[in-house]
C-alpha cells in the first residue's frame, strides 16, 4: 500500500524503514502535522498515517477521501484529534493503536505522582541555583493514602499493577469494572472516588461524557491537599478550575502531561516564545505542579510498537478488507 506519514519524528524513522519493509508498504515520511492546509499533499497515497496531535477534522477528511485515499491510520491510541462521523461519511477507514506497550504510560505515572509527592521538581530547580536548603520540600509517603484510578483498562490497571507495591489503599472507578483489577482495587463511584482518594490518577479517554470532569463541583467533592496526576487527557480538567483548587490549597499538587490546548505547543520548542496560552503559563509557574510535554508514551518499546502496529493495520485492511483495531 501507498502510505503517507504525517508528523514523522525523528525517532520513528528507523522503525518505519524496518517495518515497511517487514510488512510490505512503500511508504514517504512528511515531517509536517497533517491538518485541513496540507491534506493536499495526499494525492496518489492509498493510506495516510498521522499521529494524536495532527488534526483530522472534517475539512481534512473530505479532502484525502476527494483525491481518493481510503484509509486514516493514526499511530496512537488516542483518537479525540479524528472526527470518526466525517471519516464514515466520506467513506475513509480509520483505525489506532490501542494496544501499544501501556508500560510506558503507567510507569510515568508513577513516577509524575513520585514527583509530586516529594516535590522533586522543586528540589531540582533549586539544586540548579546552589540552594541545597530543605525547607518547603517536605514529601509524604504513599503507604499511607488511598490511591483513585479513573479508568481501569490497560493503561489504568498497568498503573495500578506498577502502584500496588507501594502500600496505598488502592481503589477505581470505571464504566466497566476489570475482573483483574478487582484482584488489587475496590471499586467505588465517581462521587466515592472525589470523596476517599488522596491522588487521583486518570487513565480513560476523552468522551463527551467526561468533558472536564476534573471541574469546579467535582473539584469541591475531593479531599482537601488532594493531588491530581493527569496523564490521560488535557480536556478532562477543566484549566481555570484546576488553578483556583491550586491557589486555595484544595489541590496540593498536580502532575500533568497534557493539557486541554497543548495542540501546537507541546512537542515544539518555544524557548524564543512566549506562551500565549494564560492558564497554561499559569500552571507552569505553581512549584507544585509537573507539567510535562505529552511524553507518557515516549519510550523506544512504544515508539517501536505504535509504527509496526499501524502499519500492519494497513496491511490487515489491505489483505482481507478488515482491521481489528478498526474505530467504529
Ligand atoms: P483502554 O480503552 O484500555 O481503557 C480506558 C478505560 O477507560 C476503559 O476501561 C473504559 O471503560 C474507561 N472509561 C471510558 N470512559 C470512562 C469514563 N467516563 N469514566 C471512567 N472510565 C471510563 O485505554 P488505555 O490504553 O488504557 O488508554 C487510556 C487513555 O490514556 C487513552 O484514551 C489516552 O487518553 C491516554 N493515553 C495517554 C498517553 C500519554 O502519552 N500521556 C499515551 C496513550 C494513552
Amino acid at each position: 500500500m501507498k502510505i503517507l506519514a504525517y508528523c514523522v519524528r525523528p525517532d520513528e524513522l528507523s522503525s518505519f524503514e524496518k517495518y515497511s519493509k517487514q510488512i510490505g508498504h512503500e511508504v514517504t515520511v512528511l515531517k509536517e502535522s497533517f491538518g485541513p492546509q496540507n491534506a493536499h499533499l495526499a494525492e496518489g497515497y492509498d493510506a495516510v498515517s498521522i499521529l494524536g496531535n495532527c488534526n483530522a477534522n472534517k475539512e481534512a477528511i473530505e479532502k484525502i477521501s476527494k483525491l481518493g485515499v481510503k484509509y486514516l491510520a493514526t499511530r496512537s491510541a488516542g483518537i479525540n484529534n479524528i472526527d470518526i462521523e466525517a471519516a464514515k461519511k466520506f467513506d475513509v477507514r480509520a483505525c489506532n493503536v490501542p494496544a501499544y506497550s501501556p508500560n510506558a504510560v503507567a510507569e510515568f505515572a508513577v513516577a509524575s505522582t513520585l514527583c509530586v509527592a516529594r516535590n522533586l521538581q522543586q528540589a531540582i530547580r533549586r539544586v540548579d541555583v546552589q540552594n541545597f536548603g530543605l525547607a518547603g520540600l517536605i514529601g509524604f509517603e504513599l503507604r499511607n493514602k488511598t490511591i483513585g484510578f479513573i479508568g481501569t483498562g490497560r493503561i489504568g490497571l498497568t498503573t495500578i499493577k506498577a502502584f500496588s507495591g507501594f502500600g496505598a489503599k488502592m481503589i477505581g472507578y470505571d464504566l466497566y469494572q476489570n475482573e483483574e483489577a478487582k484482584k488489587y482495587i475496590e471499586y467505588r463511584t465517581l462521587d466515592e472516588l472525589f470523596k476517599e482518594a488522596d491522588i487521583i490518577s486518570l487513565h480513560c479517554p476523552l468522551t463527551d461524557d467526561n468533558y472536564h470532569i476534573i471541574n469546579r463541583e467535582n473539584i469541591a467533592k475531593m479531599r482537601d491537599g488532594v493531588v491530581i496526576v493527569n496523564t490521560a487527557r488535557g480536556a478532562l480538567m477543566d484549566a481555570e478550575a484546576v488553578i483556583e483548587g491550586l491557589k486555595s490549597g484544595k489541590i496540593a499538587g498536580l502532575a500533568t502531561d497534557v493539557y486541554e490546548n497543548e495542540v501546537g505547543i507541546f512537542h515544539n520548542d518555544h524557548t524564543n516564545s512566549l506562551i500565549k496560552d494564560d492558564n497554561l503559563a499559569r500552571l507552569m509557574q505553581f512549584p507544585n505542579v509537573l507539567v510535562t510535554p505529552h511524553f507518557g508514551f515516549y519510550t523506544d518499546e512504544a515508539v517501536a510498537n505504535m509504527v509496526e502496529y499501524s502499519l500492519q493495520n494497513l496491511k490487515d485492511f489491505e489483505i482481507s478488507g478488515q482491521c481489528k483495531n478498526e474505530i467504529k
